[in-house]
């Protein structure tokens, strides 16, 4: 420990401790604060509420302050908006208000201070990386595009569990062959290319470095120097290897991915997928007419390796996990797709949408198990007013997203796994923020754009391992457990299950 270090931060929490009582003072009431538990000065709320902020503990913190209530962690100032109606106001009525996003120390690194896309304050930025990103990224044509190599890699995914004598008999953690199926998903689409198999060395290295951001980001073990910043100092050392992180991550998407495609280009054109653009290509373009810069290229990239393979990867595992734990609606669901599609038609993405039960076992995997069930901190950057109290510029807003969709007072049995409540009392509810209480991709400027893409691939992959196998738990025990673990942003299983996974004889 450096005294020496330690005796200045003591000193300096001292003058901020008198500080903000006389700034507090001398500022008295000038907002008209959201209720929430009285703050300390310097530490405000953060002492009794503790670091984890995850959708339950903050459900839990909604049942006692009301739909609306502020939290003072530190220096900041933290919303969370726990109502249909006031969810709307949010992202729908004041979405302009709304739709910046806070970073923090952290995603300050691992963004560039918001040179991408998903962590970049609501404005022209934001605006240009979107239109950019949609052609590439966004619209049927690249669901069209690419379906038929998604139905591909999930057809290998089957020959490859086929061939473990392990998969019928003990079982396998499945998500680890599904993952190289969600890289090659997505690699496919921005890059033209796919990995051969879990060995390939630049998987390999790109699966543990995208880990590793995931880890460092989503981590609670930050908040102290985030909230408190005159404790950064301490956080020194972790700031450190997120740079590092950051810095040999975007060079392996640079060297490995990137410029490979470029070099390709320039020798032999665009020959892969028919001929046709991948998504580089056209970001590539936008680079080239001077609209964006090479950083903001990396961004793009480092963005749909967050926001999309282990988002769509997460809701694979919780599906799997429930049928399995669900036989009744594993069984169901195979046979809505023999008798619709006929025994041994394999589900195509045309053929999604012929499926209702298919789809409502995704709706239903989405409300109970939301990947992002506090969706994206939101953030005002101007003062802002909201269900009739003061919001200060520059507040981070939650909107507990798992706690709209699993409120008992709006949704019949919410903790029962029952897809069936989406051809009946809810057939109504779509995926898309159609319905205030339902929004696993948010709604609104902010919204998940990728739902496009995730929903279909979500479909597919469900749909032919179903059709492929009974999955079952392992021997000697009647279901997986189905602990969740809750990150910053994220609720995924917290251990990856071992599936028995039975061939069907067709
Ligand atoms: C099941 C899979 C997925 C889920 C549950 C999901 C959910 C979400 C949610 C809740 C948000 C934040 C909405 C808000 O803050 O209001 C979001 C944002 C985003 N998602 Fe997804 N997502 C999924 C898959 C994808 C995929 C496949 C892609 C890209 C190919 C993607 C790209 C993005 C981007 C770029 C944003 C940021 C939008 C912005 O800030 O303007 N997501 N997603």
């Amino acid at each position: 420990m450096d005294f020496l270090l330690l005796e200045k931060t003591l000193l300096a929490l001292f003058v901020a401790v008198v500080l903000a009582i006389v700034i507090s003072k001398l500022r008295g009431k000038r907002f008209k604060l959201p209720p929430g538990p009285l703050p300390v000065p310097i530490f405000g709320n953060w002492l009794q509420v503790g670091d984890d902020l995850n959708h339950r503990n903050l459900t839990d913190l909604a049942k006692k302050f009301g739909d609306i209530f502020l939290l003072r962690m530190g220096q900041r100032n933290l919303v969370v908006v726990s109502s249909p109606e006031l969810a709307k106001e949010v992202l729908h009525t004041q979405g302009v208000e709304f739709g910046s996003r806070t970073r923090n120390v952290v995603f300050d690194i691992f963004t560039g201070k918001g040179q991408d896309m998903v962590f970049t304050v609501y404005g022209e930025h934001w605006r240009k990386m979107r239109r950019i990103m949609t052609v590439p990224f966004f619209t049927n044509k690249v669901v069209q595009q690419y379906r038929e190599g998604w139905e591909n890699e999930v057809d290998q995914v089957v020959v490859d569990v086929k061939k473990n004598p392990e998969s019928a008999k003990n079982g396998i953690v499945l998500r680890k062959r599904l993952q190289l199926m969600m890289y090659n998903n997505m690699y496919r689409i921005m890059f033209d290319t796919r990995f051969e198999s879990e060995d390939d060395p630049i998987f390999q290295k790109l699966r543990a470095l995208n880990g590793e951001r995931s880890r460092l980001a989503q981590s609670f073990d930050y908040n102290y120097g985030d909230f408190i910043p005159i404790l950064r100092p301490f956080l020194r050392g972790y700031l450190k290897i997120c740079k590092e992180v950051k810095e040999t991550r975007l060079k392996l998407f640079k060297d490995y991915f990137v410029d490979e495609r470029k070099k390709l280009e320039s020798t032999k054109g665009r020959t892969g997928n028919n001929g046709l653009k991948c998504a580089i290509d056209h970001i590539l373009d936008a680079q080239k007419k001077g609209e964006i810069n090479e950083d903001n290229v990396l961004y793009i990239v480092e963005n749909i390796n967050v926001a999309a393979i282990e988002t769509t990867l997460w809701s694979i595992e919780w599906g799997i996990a429930e049928l399995v734990n669900h036989p009744e609606v594993q069984k169901k669901l195979r046979h809505e797709m023999d008798t619709v599609l006929g025994v041994g038609h394999l589900v195509t993405e045309p053929d999604t949408h012929k499926l209702p039960y298919l789809q409502a076992v995704i709706k239903e995997t989405l409300r109970l198990r939301m990947a992002i069930p506090l969706l994206v901190p939101h953030m005002n950057l101007h003062d802002a007013k909201l269900g009739g109290y003061e919001i200060p510029a520059e507040s981070k807003i939650l909107v507990n997203a798992w706690w709209l969709a699993n409120n008992p007072a709006q949704w019949k049995n919410p903790e029962e796994f029952r897809p069936e409540r989406f051809l009946d009392e809810e057939a109504k509810v779509e995926a898309n923020g159609n319905d205030f209480r339902y929004l696993p991709f948010g709604v609104g400027r902010r919204s998940c754009p990728g739902i496009i893409l995730a929903l279909p691939i979500l479909g597919i992959t469900l749909g032919r391992l179903v059709q492929n196998f009974e999955l079952l738990p392992p021997p000697g025990q009647s279901k997986i457990d189905t602990a969740e673990k809750g990150g910053q942003f994220s609720l995924h299983i917290l251990k990856h299950s071992t599936i028995v996974c039975k061939p069907r004889s067709f």
